[in-house]
Parts: C-alpha cells; sequence; structure tokens
C-alpha cells in the first residue's frame, strides 16, 4: 500500500516527500480542489508514461499540467487576451485552458499527446504548493483506473492505485468534488470541451461571450476523455428514475423522496436543501458508496440542468453509457 502524508498535521514533510519522489521520476496522487490527480514531472517522458501504465489507459490521451503561478504558465504556453481574462479571473481555481504551447516549453509531447496546445490549469491549495517547490509543471489526470468514478478522498485512490503508487498526499476531502471546466478559446468563440467544477454561466458573465456546447451526440475528438462510457461505476445506471425498485441503490437529490424507497438496498441524497455545488462535491463519494452496497442498478432521481447541474448530468450520462 501507498503511504498517505496527512498534509494538514505534515506539511513540510508532505511537500519534501513528494518532491523527492517526483524527482525520481515517480507519480505521487495529490489533493486538488477538484478530485485527487496522479501527478508527475510533466517535463519527463518516463514519468509521465508511468501515469498511463498506472492509470491501464488503453492510448495516450492528452493530459492536463498543472502550474503554481502565472509565470510558470507562461513560461510554457501563450495566452491570448480572452484566455488570460479567464486565468486572471479564476485561478487558482476549476479552470482548464487548451493554450497553444511555446515552442521552447520544456513540457514533454508526451503529456500533451503530440498536440501542439497544451490543456493548462493552476490549482487550489496544497498542490499548488507542491508545484511551487517542485519549480517545474506536474501532469496530473485524476487518479484512478481508467474508466473509473474520480477519487474525492486519499481514501479512494488507496483503494484503487494504492498498490502501485508510493505515496498519497492527504488533504481531505476535495472541496468540489468534479474535474476542472475545459474552455478553448478560438477568436471571438468560446468553446465548452467539458463541463465542470466552474459553472459556464460565470465564464459568459465575466466575458459577455457566450459559451458554446459540443454538438449533442458529436464525439469530440479534441477531448478524447470525453469519450462516452467513462466515470462508470460496477453497476448499471439508471437516470431521472420517478420510482426506485426493489433491491435497486438510490441516489437522489433536494431532500424529495421516490415512490418505493422503503424497497431500497441504500438511499443517499446528495443534497437535502438542494445546493448543486454540495451535490457535485458527495457525487463520487455517494457513486462509490452505492456501487458497493452490491445493488446491481443504481438509480438517480432527477437533477435540475443549471449551473454545476450541467457537470453533473455529464457526468451521470457517461456513467450511464452502455459499456464497451
Ligand atoms: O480537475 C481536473 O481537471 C483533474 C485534476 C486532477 O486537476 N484533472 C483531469 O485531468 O481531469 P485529465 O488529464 O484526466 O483531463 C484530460 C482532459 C481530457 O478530456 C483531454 O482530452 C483534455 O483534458 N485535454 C488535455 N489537454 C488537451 C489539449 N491540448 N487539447 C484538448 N483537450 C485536452
Ligand atoms: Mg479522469
Amino acid at each position: 500500500m501507498a503511504e498517505i502524508i496527512d498534509t494538514r498535521s505534515e506539511p513540510d514533510r508532505a511537500i519534501e516527500t513528494a518532491c523527492a519522489v517526483l524527482s525520481a521520476g515517480e507519480p505521487v496522487a495529490i489533493p486538488t480542489e477538484t478530485v485527487y490527480g496522479l501527478a508527475a514531472d510533466a517535463t519527463n517522458a518516463e514519468a509521465i508514461s508511468r501515469i498511463y501504465e498506472m492509470k491501464g489507459r488503453p492510448r495516450f490521451n492528452p493530459l492536463i499540467c498543472h502550474v503554481s503561478d502565472m509565470a510558470m504558465a507562461e513560461e510554457h504556453v501563450a495566452f491570448d487576451a480572452v484566455s488570460r481574462q479567464l486565468a486572471e479571473a479564476f485561478w487558482p481555481g476549476p479552470l482548464t485552458l487548451i493554450l497553444p504551447q511555446r515552442p521552447e516549453s520544456s513540457v514533454h509531447a508526451l503529456a500533451s499527446a503530440g498536440l501542439d496546445t497544451l490543456g493548462l490549469r493552476m490549482p487550489e491549495g496544497f498542490s499548488r504548493r507542491v508545484i511551487a517547490r517542485f519549480g517545474r509543471p506536474l501532469a496530473a489526470p485524476s487518479a484512478n483506473t481508467s474508466g473509473r468514478i474520480s477519487p474525492t478522498s486519499a481514501a479512494h485512490v488507496q483503494a484503487d492505485l494504492g498498490s502501485k503508487l508510493k505515496l498519497i498526499l492527504d488533504a481531505g476531502p476535495a472541496e468540489i468534488g468534479l474535474e476542472s471546466t475545459i474552455i478553448k478559446v478560438e477568436g471571438e468563440r468560446l468553446r465548452l470541451l467539458r463541463p465542470g467544477g466552474l459553472d459556464a454561466a460565470e465564464i459568459e458573465a465575466l466575458t459577455g461571450l457566450a459559451v458554446e456546447r459540443p454538438e449533442a451526440g458529436g464525439a469530440n475528438i479534441e477531448a478524447p476523455g470525453m469519450l462516452a462510457s467513462h466515470y462508470a461505476p460496477g453497476a448499471a445506471v439508471r437516470l431521472n428514475a420517478t420510482d426506485v425498485r426493489a433491491g435497486e441503490a438510490l441516489i437522489r437529490f433536494g431532500g424529495r423522496p421516490l415512490v418505493g424507497e422503503s424497497e431500497a438496498a441504500m438511499v443517499l441524497d446528495l443534497s437535502p436543501s438542494g445546493n448543486l455545488r454540495e451535490a457535485a462535491a458527495n457525487l463520487f463519494d455517494y457513486m462509490k458508496k452505492a456501487d458497493a452496497s452490491g445493488a446491481d442498478t443504481i438509480a438517480f432521481g432527477p437533477i435540475p440542468n443549471e449551473g454545476l447541474g450541467e457537470a453533473i448530468i455529464d457526468r451521470l450520462q457517461r456513467a450511464a453509457a452502455p459499456r464497451g
């Protein structure tokens, strides 16, 4: 099993140990405000290849690179005016920007899967301190086996990847609980490549520009991580349930009971008070709990399609997609 260091009680040892493991070319699981990341030195091809190996990714997808400050970001990418405005408003935070990589950037092509752009973000919290001390960007997808639900706690990471990992930094439950929102600015167009922890409405309010959603059903080749069956629990998933069938696990929202609840194997409410931020933070943990109940189907009650509801529904649709 991996060593777990609590960043709240031992911050200095956490940073020093993490930097030593990263310098040796090994991945470390780090806490970010969105989900726990499987981080490696983005300038070291062997270190990056270990991420793919540990996750069991079938092929090389571009990874998000994480920076500690704007100076580090500017070393690796070129900002257009709108992307800069977004970075200044929302970093550190749950926003990833797709930006042209500078020719002199030392981020290895394996991190960007050979694209001429980088997905870049500045995370909030302890991981940012680790990056600042390490001095180079960290490539980090979510710290889970490919296709499984993203981890929002150190215990989730330990259960999934603990036997392969040396070190997990534990900063408690992830505050946001959903991966970052991915935006690509093309001139005056703002393209949403992945809905996530930053509400797209906040981006529209800041820039005065409409955020363009990907075409419904269209395979989004620019963000391969967006392809169908993803975030999959072991159980089948049934969406927009208005009743519960005997033996199903139910995950509902807003404190409204559903018909048949007394027959359910388990009933969880993402936010009894109807708060979508709280629901996002609980989503992946509750999916894992429902999955662990042994029920062969997880039924989800309706979730409002507004604010962070957009990203929650996106993840649920992927969880419900036919497994391939
Ligand atoms: O919240 C998050 O973003 C988490 C935490 C750990 O920071 N990270 C995360 O990373 O979700 P990852 O590597 O799993 O996200 C990859 C997504 C994929 O959909 C990928 O295609 C897209 O980002 N992506 C990365 N670089 C890209 C690029 N240059 N162009 C287009 N899409 C890119
Ligand atoms: Mg992931």
